[in-house]
């Protein structure tokens, strides 16, 4: 396929015409906006049509609704990717409504509960972890290539595997509270090689979107019951993390790195972790 990359006028990051499968499209109860929620906006504002999936369908079918509110395109999947024949579900959704799928976003996440007292988890709250945070990110990619691998051309999709710091930083020690989390996202920056290697040849992409503190009501509320604070220090440890001084950044800015992962624009980018962090993993 032949790109206008050189183009003076041409609109960058144009998502016309893809179907973009956004897995954790809603939201944690709570104030402020989810990843997923915003990627899935300014996916749209760029062209793209929206499958919203999550387990909390009614959360995502607030973020369709706000969408249509702009114009855009979307429509709801009721999902809990803990679950394979759910995974499923998205896909076969996407492909009888929408007919082909582009891009593919999976951002989810769950921190299962754990008694802080004793240290000590369920081997049911454990494995239900491992199962939401990578399993499911797993079945994902694997049903989303079986479709991306139906488009024509050079690139035929775009996957975007949302991770989290905590993957490779470990901040509290040996703590079993967050081992389904960081253990499963360290799964799901491998499964995001894997699908790389394996469905290069048929113009699939994946990258590994690694984010870092962001402001987001699931971020908040996990805060404040690790730490057992109220929220605005919840806010100020989270902050901490990154220590040059960035701060925590907005839902916009890993809105905006997914955008460019969709996009044709980084047609020569993938297998990649890309640490979207304010430099926190840079000096500890
Ligand atoms: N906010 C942060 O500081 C931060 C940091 C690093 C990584 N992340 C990652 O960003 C992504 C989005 O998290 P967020 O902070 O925006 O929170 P969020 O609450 O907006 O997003 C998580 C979504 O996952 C959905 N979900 C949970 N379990 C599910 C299941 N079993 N099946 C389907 N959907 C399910 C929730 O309903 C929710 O909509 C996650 O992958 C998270 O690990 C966030």
């Amino acid at each position: 396929m032949a790109f206008d990359f050189d183009r003076k006028d041409r609109t960058a990051f144009d998502l016309s015409g893809k179907v973009v499968v956004v897995v954790g499209a809603g939201q944690s109860p709570g104030p402020g906006m989810g990843n997923g929620r915003a990627i899935s906006i300014l996916a749209a504002r760029h062209g793209a049509e929206i499958v919203a999936a999550d387990v909390n369908v009614a959360s995502a079918r607030e973020t369709v609704d706000l969408i249509r509110a702009e114009g855009g395109r979307a429509y709801a999947v009721p999902a809990d990717v803990a679950k394979k024949e759910d995974c499923q579900r998205i896909f076969d959704t996407a492909m009888r409504t929408s007919g082909r799928v582009d891009g593919m976003v999976y951002s989810v996440a769950t921190n299962p509960p754990f008694d802080s007292e004793t240290n000590s988890m369920t081997v049911e709250n454990f494995n239900y972890g491992i199962n939401v945070n990578m399993l499911g990110c797993y079945y994902c990619n694997l049903f989303a290539a079986g479709c991306m691998e139906k488009n024509d051309g050079d690139t035929t999709g775009s996957i975007v595997n949302i991770s989290s710091i905590a993957s490779v930083k470990n901040e509290l020690g040996l703590n079993i509270g967050i081992m389904p989390y960081a253990l499963g996202k360290a799964g799901l920056n491998q499964i995001t090689e894997l699908t790389a290697v394996q469905f290069a040849e048929a113009g699939i992409r994946a990258n590994t979107l690694m984010l870092g503190p962001i402001d987001s009501a699931l971020a908040n509320r996990e805060t404040q019951s690790l730490f057992g604070v109220d929220a605005d220090e919840a806010a100020a440890r989270h902050s901490e993390v990154v220590k040059l001084r960035m701060g925590r950044a907005t839902v916009w800015e890993s809105a905006y790195a997914a955008l460019y992962l969709l996009a044709d624009e980084s047609r020569f980018m993938t297998g990649q972790q890309i640490r979207l962090d304010g430099g926190a993993t840079l000096v500890r």
